[in-house]
């Protein structure tokens, strides 16, 4: 094992980056059709309740407008795995800023201007959205993998010489991909096709298909390009749904995007998390035992849940342990994924506290660490198919300058600052989901790779490129790749850091067919009319052997506090992580050094505010949703081990788009503890929170 710096095959920008950079690569919206109408979006003003009128006369008719589409009278819908049931299915709001009729228009601007006036008058229900740890609808969701328990943690924990008990909470997060959700639907006959924004399209297609009861070879998903999604285009969301209800609808090829504001409410987000954290250790630091016990917020239209004990089920060794996950039922909009789902929040207060007990038992934070690094996965007690977080710190130790920082907090200022060091690890699982490929070759000897892979924004394309260039053993010149539409080889979705291993995989099985076709059976040669292969990882992946697959890393910060009003600056940070191989140097870099970006500001800086009074979210907008701008995002240094697993298929890749940040908010708390002696168990860690601690 060696530590380098970005040392994969060809190093290479992104292969559509001219395209992206002189506006020529083209987006859902940005595709029309012949007649092409607009539909815009009406919202619940209400919490709760019943729609008991919608005075679609008021506005029908006049000014280009087309159709008023509500539940009294959208096309019917089948339920989908992916739910649906609060889109314009019945005359029930079950949360603000739901949607409850659509208007279609000439134009956008004419759908927009008669959705503001539409009446609509409701029978208002009493809301609750208040999250508390109290509230008398907690329940244990259904579904295996949230409660785990081996020992008894709560004994051992009692018996623990050294003891850290005390809980974290993380606000809602918004996803806020900078493009926002948008379709383009078109019918013909009983065949659907979309332009739409989201991170997998067969999924959408498959969600078309079963609401509108068709077959999915009728439905066709495009995806060309896409501005960013980090979980909320990773499920079939409202806007291409009611995209094709409209359409359906009006008989005509419709539009749909959703402002700023409405990604609010319609796409999800990261729900509020309250999680308890009890560590109980020996003198020398040994964990004995580690409960984490987590409530999240979930919708009464939809569950979903944060599973935040997923990393203390895999992160250190502890022989009795217990993980717990239950969700509170509100009326509030449906959360869903947002990057790292689950780990994120999860270990800023698994870190945190690990943090505390290195205070506590009087031990180096990296030390700690060392000491609790389990032979095998403490939980499933089975190998890890590779493992090198401690690697990780060491060498995250030396490039950040670890041996400079004093261990006793509150013991360096630089005239008005407080400067301190903290560290914390990473990890995300290792997801692989079967996938298809084809490669193809010309007799002129290009290549082309075609697999319905997304690129977010990732750089997807071009790591797939490298992958295939690799296995080919030709230069990327030679090589073409599809992707983006359902109408190439089915494959996963780009989510929970599986695209690329996923994808890859298929793509290397396919080359390596194509190229044991060629020698065997045409010497070589390539025939005349071409050769192509398709492949598929459905078997391979059934086959893998039981072993505990995850990506590990290291973060650093430097953190910088005034100690006058508590203003917490980050000028420097440093992140290590061992991912398998790297596909592509470029982009992983920049997906690392985003995930990390983002950990800064979740530290920092986000946090949606649930309204009390009117249910939804107070803060709707880039103004009001404060993130780390360019100011606050100072020197971030990214680096990688070269990990070589061959148990993770044959791309050889772990996934990075969300260990990046992972983490990183317990860094960042960690070294404001030690610049100040302040311990902050709640992100973000405003100044007003630190002030009155100074
Ligand atoms: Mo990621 S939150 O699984 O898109």
């Amino acid at each position: 094992m060696t530590a380098t710096t970005g040392t994969s095959t060809e190093p290479a920008t992104r292969v559509e980056g001219l395209d992206k950079v002189t506006g020529t690569a083209k987006y859902a919206f940005e595709y029309t059709a012949p007649a092409v109408a607009y539909a815009w979006v009406v919202q619940a003003t209400v919490a709760t309740g019943r729609v008991t009128a919608v005075a679609a006369e008021a506005v029908l008719g006049r000014d280009g407008v087309i159709a008023v589409i509500s539940h009294q009278n959208a096309p019917a819908i089948a339920a989908t795995d992916s739910a649906f049931s609060d889109l314009l299915r019945g005359p029930e709001v079950s949360y603000r800023g739901q949607c409850v009729a659509l208007v279609v228009a000439e134009t956008s601007e004419a759908a927009r201007e008669a959705a503001a006036r539409l009446p609509i008058t409701y029978d208002e229900g009493r809301h609750d959205v208040l999250f508390t740890p109290a509230h008398r609808s907690l329940y244990k969701p259904e579904g295996d993998g949230t409660d785990t328990s081996q020992g008894d943690a709560d004994a051992a924990f009692d018996a623990s010489a050294i003891q850290v008990d005390a809980v974290y909470r993380t606000p809602p997060l918004h996803n806020h991909a900078m493009e926002p959700h948008a379709s383009l639907a078109q019918w013909d006959g009983d065949s659907l096709t979309v332009h739409d924004s989201n991170q997998g399209g067969n999924s959408v297609r498959k969600a078309l298909a079963t609401a509108f009861g068709i077959d999915e070879s009728a439905v066709r998903v495009v995806s060309n390009h896409v501005g960013g999604g980090f979980g909320s285009k990773g499920t079939p969301r409202p806007a291409v749904m009611l995209a094709a209800m409209a359409a359906r609808h009006v008989q005509r090829p419709v539009k749909l995007a959703l402002t700023r504001q409405q990604m609010v409410d319609l796409t999800g987000y990261r729900s509020p998390t309250i999680q308890h954290l009890r560590l109980g250790a020996d003198a020398d630091g040994r964990l004995r035992s580690i409960s984490h016990d987590s409530i999240s917020q979930t919708s009464t239209a939809e569950e979903f849940v944060e599973q935040c004990g997923a990393v203390s089920q895999v992160m250190y060794a502890a022989a009795d342990r217990r993980t717990s996950q239950r969700v509170v039922r509100l009326d509030v909009a449906v959360p869903s994924w947002a990057r790292a789902p689950g780990e994120c929040p999860g270990m800023f207060a698994l870190e945190t506290a690990m943090d505390e007990l290195a205070v506590t038992s009087g031990l180096d934070p990296i030390e700690l660490r060392v000491r609790n690094e389990p032979s095998g996965d403490p939980q499933e007690h089975v190998p890890f198919s590779s493992r090198h977080l401690v690697e990780c710190m060491r060498r995250g130790a030396d490039v950040f300058g670890w041996d400079r920082r004093s261990p006793t907090p509150r013991t360096r200022q630089e005239g008005r600052w407080l400067v301190g060091a903290g560290v914390a690890a990473s990890t995300y699982p290792t997801n692989i989901l079967p996938s298809s490929a084809r490669v193809a070759v010309d007799a002129d000897g290009v290549f082309t790779i075609a697999v319905n892979a997304t690129d977010i924004g990732t750089g997807a394309r071009t790591a797939l490129l490298s992958i295939a260039a690799t296995a080919l053993g030709v230069p990327t010149s030679v090589v073409r790749i599809l992707i983006g539409d359902t109408d190439l080889p089915k494959a996963p979705i780009a989510g929970g850091s599986a695209g690329t291993t996923s994808w890859g995989w298929a793509v290397v099985k396919a080359a390596r067919e194509l190229l044991a076709t060629l020698e065997s059976e045409h010497g070589g040669q390539v025939p005349a009319d071409g050769l192509e292969v398709t492949a598929s990882t459905h078997a391979d992946i059934k086959a893998q052997r039981d072993l505990s697959r995850h990506a590990f890393g290291a973060q650093f910060a430097e953190a910088w506090v005034d100690v006058d009003t508590g203003e917490v600056r980050v000028p420097r940070m440093v992140g290590v992580f061992a991912a398998g191989r790297i596909a592509n140097a470029v982009t992983a870099r920049s997906q690392l050094l985003g995930g990390m970006t983002w950990g800064l500001s979740m530290a920092l800086h986000e946090q949606s505010i649930q309204d009390l009074k009117f249910g939804d979210f107070a803060n709707r907008d880039l103004a009001t949703y404060h993130m780390s701008a360019n100011a606050d995002v100072c020197d971030i240094e990214v680096e990688w081990l070269q990990e070589d697993d061959p148990e993770i298929g044959a791309a050889g890749t772990k996934g990075i788009g969300e260990i990046g940040i992972v983490g990183t908010a317990a860094a960042i708390g960690n070294a404001v503890y030690n610049a100040t002696g302040v311990r902050l168990r709640e992100t973000p860690m405003t100044l007003d929170r630190i002030i009155g601690q100074l």
